[in-house]
């Protein structure tokens, strides 16, 4: 009936996350109001990690992608599960050292990585720095030589592969900012280079084609295309390279129209491809890495709001504004994102209207979506938007000094707050 698996309706016909009837969430915790859901983060993360062990035989490592959605409860979570985690800033890092993650099992990407951030990685234990250019590869070296270290390090490639996804969150094709390009040779002379360095050890290769991404075929693709290279630099330069980071991007259910391949059917596929690719060259199985963000995030989570203004424009459209808007969910304004919206308080009546949901922000283009089908929502009401737990919290910003929502999690039948609703204070608090 709705997007995501753990949304009912309770007795009084309102909307349920996980058991918990959102209603009361918002009655309780205030509005806007972002709500994750422990059960299904930790369903989301088994159905990858249960794969692996099926599939490729538990030789791999889950990484979450904690730019879809981090605080320290999420990395303690992913923690608690065995899984690993991708960072990609500072920030990233830091918050899983605070939450007591262990760090060896940490990706670092990043396309511009500063000295300070390379350094704070190292000093950390980080397992896995994925070098995305040669200036940072000769950075690191330096920074490594320096501390005494020696870290294991992925090159992060551009495989030329299209993803067929908005143009703004693929990242596979020559054209990107992100890492060493495959066509053009200059990823295997960056290789050539790092396999001869005395302060790294190259120990894997790393792709990411892009994200929210339906179909399994390119990333096959992508498997092959990486496989071919370690072939070459086993062959040319007699050098085993041994694990194989295949990033994250699988698709989720935003819209009820949406089909996307369950989660456990990629790694099943890709398995596949991958052993018999090795078979064919010559190679021996690499160890996988995937990082899933989105599919492990987004369906856990939904946005609480309250209906504040609504505008009948005849012949033209009706806005229902809420009392959140593009800061804190900008994925609308900048992707034209579609997301389904619930008015959670009459979730067992029809949604008898097409709407746009409006922001509060000064900003006309600060929509949640337009066209939405729903209930008729008047002021008070409260509006349920689905699947926002990856890419929401995670690019929230202040814009016009709004204060960030808080963040609950609910867990069998209890919430309980994982980051504070930010205050007045919080808003002036680095003011001079
Ligand atoms: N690994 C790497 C190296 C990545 O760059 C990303 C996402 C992921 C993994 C996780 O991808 P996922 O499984 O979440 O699709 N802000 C955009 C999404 C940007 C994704 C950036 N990289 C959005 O809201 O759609």
């Amino acid at each position: 009936m709705f997007v995501s698996e753990n949304l009912s309706v309770n007795e009084n016909g309102h909307l349920t996350i996980g058991g918990i009837d959102t209603v009361s969430l918002a009655e309780r915790y205030g509005t806007p109001l972002y709500v994750m859901d422990e059960q299904l983060i930790r369903k989301n993360l088994r159905r990858f990690h249960e794969s692996m062990q099926k599939y490729y035989d538990g030789k791999g490592l889950v990484c979450y992608a904690s730019k879809a959605f981090s605080c320290l409860e999420m990395c303690r979570i992913v923690a608690s599960e065995g899984d690993g985690l991708d960072a990609v800033s500072i920030g990233e890092l830091y918050t899983a050292v605070k939450a007591g993650f262990p760090m060896e099992k940490v990706g670092f990407h990043g396309n511009n990585k500063t000295d300070e951030e390379l350094r704070f990685a190292v000093e950390n234990g980080v397992g896995h720095i994925i070098v995305d250019n040669i200036s940072e590869l000769h950075r690191l070296e330096a920074i490594a030589k320096e501390t005494g270290t020696k870290p294991h390090i992925m090159f992060r490639i551009k495989p030329g592969i299209d993803a067929h996804t908005h143009d703004f969150v693929k990242t596979g094709q020559i054209d990107s900012k992100f890492g060493f390009a495959l066509e053009t040779g200059e990823a295997f002379e960056a290789v050539k280079e790092a396999v001869s360095c005395e302060n790294v050890n190259l120990a894997g290769l790393h792709c990411h084609i892009g994200s929210q991404i339906f179909d399994i075929a390119p990333f096959e693709e992508a498997a092959r295309v990486m496989l071919g290279l370690i072939a070459k630099i086993k062959n040319e330069l007699n050098y085993e390279i041994k694990e194989l980071n295949l990033g994250g991007g699988f698709g989720i259910k935003y819209l009820n129209e949406h089909d996307p391949v369950p989660f456990e059917n990629y790694l099943e596929r890709v398995s596949k491809v991958v052993k018999s690719e090795c078979a064919e060259l010559g190679i021996a199985h690499p160890f996988i890495l995937i990082e899933p963000g989105r599919s492990i995030a987004a369906p856990a989570g939904i946005t609480l709001y309250t209906v504040g203004a609504r505008k009948e424009i005849p012949n033209i459209r009706t806005y229902v504004s809420v009392d959140g808007g593009m800061c804190d969910n900008p994925r609308y304004a900048l992707y034209k994102s579609e997301y389904e919206a619930i008015v959670a308080n009459k979730a067992d009546e029809e949604r008898s209207e097409k709407v746009t949901i409006a922001g509060k922000c000064c900003e006309s283009g600060d929509l949640i979506g337009e066209n939405m089908p729903l209930q008729h929502a008047e002021s008070g009401d409260i509006i349920a938007v689905c699947a926002t737990g990856a890419y929401n919290y995670s690019m929230s910003s202040n814009y016009n000094r709004i204060p960030k929502p808080a963040v609950v999690f609910v867990n069998e039948g209890e919430s309980r707050i994982a980051v504070k609703r930010e205050t007045l204070d919080d808003i002036i608090r680095n003011d001079m």
